[in-house]
């Protein structure tokens, strides 16, 4: 074991993936060698996520595991935790678990000289410059770039704990986002994610270009197959064709609890927009159910909505108490099986409509973006729709990753779809 090894592990969202990829890339560029085994690691980092209580707790079991591989190998490693925990909890963690070496939040990735060499050891402030290195990012996809247009969020959501750990809102410059995009697509990816906490929030610092702007600029640039974005906040919208729009309740009385900005009417009367410029867009969104005073009548409201907007996929997660904010003080938290059972029927409700919409593609012939082999079987290719299916099908492996193919869907599956490349 030479002590130039790292082993990263990621929990949470885009913008944590995205992180990891660039303290990885970075340490490579420092001479370490990334290691997908932590007992051959001389350098383990927790890249943290505190959306919820339960990923917090993760990370302190996690680290008492640790402390047992750190006394085995006589204190030969070094351990930093980073990510929103990192933010959240700074210098307690190292009160906590003495054992861990560094705490480093996300606004401070750029730092990694200071934290790794003890300059800083719990590095939780908000430097004006962020340091933001694109050419040093370890991307893990040969046909797919994330991009940041912007960290943090002004938005005071009543539950959410995104304010303190990623600060507030910061846009990148205009110039800066298309110099990476441009760089990416030179290197092959010809799929571009443009990444932050509301997307559509984006202002540029010094132009004061808008999102729009930036979406319609970055489409332009030669190469760019396709273009993703997340995530919105639907209160200030725009247009692709898969769309990720947090809804988090379907009861007006919940949503202004939870100080989300628009009602029930509104959110739908913005889907019905989209709709009649989209007629096949795919919107995916998060729930949080049991959210405190959510009453079963609230609660009915939720199910309704996913009948109505029948979303492709949802993510849906049982209210958790953050520090610090103001849902701390709201209303009467909801007895905690109601909220587990109240999870169970939205998710099965949910199955059905995905299965519906799954289905509707079967016989049709949809541009799909090759990616590669297909993870659980490897003789069939693997892509995407441009609404973000996951296709398994036959064809030639040899053609380029990245290409755009037209596939017949011939089976509809759990979660994927399944077809044959055509001509
Ligand atoms: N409790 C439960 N879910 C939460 N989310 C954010 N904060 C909380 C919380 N305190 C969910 C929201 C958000 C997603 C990323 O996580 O649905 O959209």
């Amino acid at each position: 074991m030479t002590d130039k090894t790292f082993f990263i592990e990621t929990w949470g969202c885009q913008m944590n993936d995205l992180d990891s990829q660039r303290l990885s890339g970075n340490l490579k560029l420092r001479g370490y060698r990334r290691v997908e085994d932590q007992a051959e690691a001389g350098l383990i980092l927790l890249n943290t996520c505190s959306i919820r209580e339960k990923s917090e707790h993760k990370v302190f079991s996690r680290l008492g595991e640790l402390r047992e591989l750190k006394q085995e190998r006589h204190g030969n490693l070094q351990i930093g935790v980073c990510g929103c925990v990192a933010q959240q909890e700074g210098e307690r963690i190292r009160q906590r678990a003495p054992w861990v070496d560094f705490v480093m939040g996300p606004g401070n990735v750029g730092y990694l000289d200071e934290v790794l060499s003890g300059e800083k050891r719990v590095a939780v402030d908000f430097p004006e410059d962020r340091r933001y290195d694109f050419l040093a990012i370890d991307r893990p996809s040969a046909t797919k770039a994330q991009i940041t247009i912007m960290e943090g969020c002004n938005k005071n959501c009543t539950f959410c704990i995104v304010p303190t750990t990623r600060g507030r809102e910061v846009s990148r410059p205009f110039d800066d986002v298309l110099r990476e995009t441009s760089n990416a697509v030179a290197g092959g990816r010809v799929e571009i994610e443009l990444l932050g906490q509301t997307v559509n929030a984006y202002r540029c610092p010094t132009t004061g270009r808008d999102f729009g702007r930036l979406l319609a600029a970055v489409a332009d640039i030669p190469g760019v197959a396709r273009l993703r974005f997340m995530t919105s906040h639907p209160a200030e919208v725009n247009i692709s064709r898969y769309l990720h729009l947090p809804v988090q309740s379907g009861s007006s009385a919940v949503l202004r609890r939870m100080k989300r900005l628009y009602t029930r009417e509104r959110y739908l009367e913005i889907i019905a927009r989209l709709r009649e410029a989209i007629p096949e867009i795919h919107f995916s969104t998060d729930f949080i159910v049991g959210f405190p005073g959510e009453t079963e009548e609230d609660f009915q409201q939720s199910l309704r909505m996913i009948e109505e907007v029948r979303y492709g996929s949802l993510f849906a997660f049982k209210y958790s108490p953050r520090p610090g904010t103001p849902a701390l003080k709201i209303g009467v938290a909801v007895d905690d099986e109601i909220a587990s059972e109240r999870l169970t029927r939205l998710f099965e409700l949910h199955e059905q409509v995905k299965r519906e919409r799954l289905e509707s593609y079967r016989g049709r012939v949809v541009p799909v973006l090759y990616e590669g082999p297909s993870r659980n079987d490897p003789a069939m290719l693997s892509g995407r729709t441009d609404d973000n299916w996951v296709v398994n099908f036959t064809g030639d492996p040899s053609l380029p990753l990245g290409s755009m193919l037209g596939v017949r869907i011939d089976q509809a599956q759990h979660h994927t779809l399944r077809g044959e490349a055509v001509a």
